[in-house]
C-alpha cells in the first residue's frame, strides 16, 4: 500500500494524537517513569494541543498516511533557539528546529521514515533558514543512526526535561543548502 505525506489539517488532530501516544514512548530512555510519559502525552500530545499547534504560523506538521491512517508525523518550528547549549553548539543561523519526528512501529525499517524526512527537509529548505537542528535522547540509538543517515551530524549536548528528571540529548544539525 502506498504511503502519502501531506500537511496536517484540523481534521487530522485525533489521528495525530493517536499516533503520538503510540510513538512518543518509543523515544523515551529505558529509565523513564511511565507516569511522566503519560503526563507528557496527555498535556503535550493531545488532540487539543495539536489543534493549537496547527494554528501557529511558525509550526509545520506533516502527516505520513497509509490507507488514510496516520502512521507518522513531523513538526518543524521556525522560532529561534534560546537554550545556550543549543546556541553554542550550532554553526548555522537562523535555523529551523525539527522538533518532532515519529513513525509508527508498523512502518519502521520500511523506508517510510526516509520519505517523511525528505518531505520535511524539502519543506524546511523552502522556509528560508540555512540550517536545521534537532535534539535526540543520547540512548535513542536507532533514531541517532537514522538522523545521521539523513544527513545530520552531532554538534553538541543538552538537557531535556521529562517530569522531574533531566534527560541527556545530543544536538544534531545539517545545512539545508545541500539537499
Ligand atoms: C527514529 C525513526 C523515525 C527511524 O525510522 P526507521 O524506519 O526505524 O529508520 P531506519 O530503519 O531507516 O533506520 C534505522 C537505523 O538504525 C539502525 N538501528 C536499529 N536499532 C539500532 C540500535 N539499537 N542501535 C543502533 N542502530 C540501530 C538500523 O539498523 C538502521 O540503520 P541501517 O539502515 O544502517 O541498518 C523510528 O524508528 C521512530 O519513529 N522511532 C520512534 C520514535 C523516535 O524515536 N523518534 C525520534 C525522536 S527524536
Amino acid at each position: 500500500m502506498a504511503i502519502e505525506i501531506t500537511t496536517a489539517t484540523p481534521d487530522d488532530v485525533e489521528g495525530l494524537a493517536e499516533c503520538a501516544a503510540i510513538t512518543f514512548p518509543l523515544a523515551c530512555p529505558p529509565g523513564s517513569r511511565p507516569e511522566d510519559i503519560e503526563r507528557h502525552i496527555a498535556t503535550q500530545l493531545s488532540a487539543g494541543r495539536f489543534a493549537t499547534l496547527l494554528g501557529l504560523p511558525s509550526h509545520t506538521i506533516l502527516c505520513l498516511r497509509e490507507s488514510g491512517r496516520i502512521l507518522g508525523w513531523s513538526m518543524t518550528v521556525l522560532d529561534q533557539p534560546t537554550d545556550t547549549d543549543v546556541l553554542d553548539a550550532l554553526s548555522l543561523s537562523p535555523v529551523v528546529e525539527l522538533s518532532k519526528f515519529y513513525v509508527h512501529p508498523e512502518q519502521h525499517g520500511r523506508g517510510a521514515a526516509a520519505a517523511l524526512m525528505s518531505a520535511t527537509l524539502e519543506r524546511a529548505a523552502r522556509s528560508g533558514p540555512p540550517g536545521v537542528w534537532l535534539g535526540v535522547n543520547q540512548e535513542n540509538h536507532r533514531a541517532i543512526r537514522f538522523y545521521e543517515k539523513s544527513g545530520f551530524r552531532i554538534v553538541g549536548t543538552k538537557r531535556f526535561r521529562l517530569g522531574d528528571r533531566d534527560e541527556d540529548d545530543f544536538i544534531l544539525e545539517q545545512s539545508l543548502g545541500v539537499i
